[in-house]
């Protein structure tokens, strides 16, 4: 397990890191993914609106800010792969198994979400091209989509870009895409919220995503907030820990956890402010879950002026979204790997990436094409899914917490915050995120029900 190993193949054999503003850019493009532009959307409008928003802030501040400070000084601290990271700083063999569930975990996200990732793609091209417009039942034309191929081609095109940007490193490859995608993506963001909310009745959208009417809340509400906030920020999955082994030792890693925090909430402020706007102009049932985006929101492009031009953008912004979050999510077993077996970056990313190809298959295949592939009433993508977000992902944050609050002595140091700011971090992670934590956990896995 040696760092040293890990980085000789990059230019003038120094250790491969992030620059400063590399790595705020990078944190925030693993955060912003699908999980702002698809799921945030659908969640908010399924579980109520802007109460739900309000919950979802508070459960990223008071939650998910001390969890991803504490993973980010695993990383750093520990400078190898989650699994090594863990054991270097907690000092014992044991807390390696725990490093290995994130690296095994986002594997495993990894195989669906580059499925979904690829249906972006192909919307894209069909919009720019007016494909998608010649037919106005979109949801028949999205479920001829997803039950054929021609997702298993795109699903391959963003492995390979995936691939060939982690293949380049850190420095030459993820931090360089990123600098030039997440302005990007603010562009395009700005673009179509202009749009968005200049659509006629685009202010009743923005009422229900910022006007909170607090019945509307379940107590489900509040699980399903606090999970994605997990999900958002790329936390229990060794994402931010594997990144945070390439953080520069002076970098405040406080600081940067407000900046990514913050980059993460306002991409999902401006998706709200996009679709809602969107979906109430057009009289679109907001509340219709994951096909949202894929069916909802070419009806409401089909109808407006422009509409294959916005679709298409709309749909490039998701892409481009998604690949930033892919590149974090392959670089947790690719660092694992390296270092386990040493072998050169390229190896082990390509290893990786026909792994995640070949594990997604089944998934890719499940809406259709191998009708018998469910278990338990669930699709292989279902379990998939379900198994690494609702599972592996409150469990390894879980894990997080308790190793960052009550195991690891050094963890202030590392931290580097102010004695003030140490006791409340301090509080939060070992009282508040616990807990909360366990009862998402609970409530995931179906042992507890509201
Ligand atoms: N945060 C990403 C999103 O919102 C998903 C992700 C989860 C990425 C875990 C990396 C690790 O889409």
């Amino acid at each position: 397990m040696n760092t040293e190993k890990m980085n000789k193949n990059q230019p003038g054999g120094k250790a491969d890191q992030f620059s400063k503003s590399g790595f705020i850019l990078a944190a925030i493009g693993s955060a912003v993914g699908l999980g702002n532009m698809w799921k945030f959307p659908y969640i908010t409008g399924q579980y109520g609106g802007a109460a739900f928003f309000l919950l979802f802030i508070v459960c990223l501040v008071a939650v998910g800010l001390p969890v991803l400070l504490a993973e980010l000084a695993i990383g750093r601290g520990g400078r190898g792969s989650a699994a090594s990271s863990f054991i270097k700083v907690g000092g014992h063999k044991a807390w390696g198994g725990m490093g290995m569930l994130s690296v095994i975990g986002s594997f495993m996200i990894m195989s669906f979400y580059a499925i979904v990732a690829g249906w972006t793609f192909h919307y894209a091209i069909r919009s720019f091209s007016g494909k998608l417009f010649s037919n106005s039942d979109f949801g028949a034309q999205f479920g001829g989509f997803i039950s054929g191929y021609t997702p298993i081609l795109w699903q391959a095109v963003v492995l390979l870009i995936t691939g060939w940007i982690v293949a380049r490193g850190i420095s030459g490859g993820i931090e360089k895409f990123n600098k030039v995608l997440i302005p990007g993506l603010l562009l395009l963001l700005i673009i179509l919220m202009v749009r968005a909310l200049t659509l006629p009745g685009a202010a009743a959208g923005v009422e229900f995503f910022l006007k909170p009417d607090f019945s509307k809340l379940t107590p489900e509400s509040a699980l399903v907030a606090l999970g994605h906030a997990f999900f958002s920020l790329s936390l229990g999955m060794g994402a931010m820990m594997t990144y945070g082994s390439y953080v520069d030792r002076k970098q405040s890693l406080g600081s940067a956890t407000l900046a990514i925090g913050g980059g993460d909430l306002f991409y999902a402020f401006i998706a709200g402010l996009i679709i809602f706007p969107t979906t109430f102009s057009f009289g679109i049932d907001q509340a219709q879950g994951p096909t949202l985006v894929f069916i909802a929101l070419p009806a409401a492009f089909s109808a407006m002026p422009l509409g294959s031009l916005f679709g298409g953008l709309f749909f490039v912004l998701l892409a481009i979204a998604a690949l930033t979050s892919t590149v974090s999510l392959i670089e947790v077993p690719v660092a694992f790997s390296m270092e386990r077996w040493g072998l050169s970056r390229s190896k082990a990313v390509w290893i990786i990436i026909a792994g995640c190809f070949l594990l997604g298959l089944p998934s890719a295949l499940s809406f259709g094409l191998i009708p018998g592939l469910t278990f338990g009433g669930k699709s292989f993508f279902d379990w998939m899914d379900f198994l690494a977000s609702n599972i592996l992902l409150p469990l390894g944050g879980l894990i997080v917490t308790v190793f960052a609050g009550y195991f690891w002595k050094g963890v202030g140091k590392e931290a580097g915050l102010t004695a003030g700011w140490f006791r409340v971090w301090l509080f939060m992670l070992r009282f508040v995120a616990p807990i909360l934590v366990l009862f998402v956990f609970l409530h995931s896995a179906g042992i507890i029900k509201f």
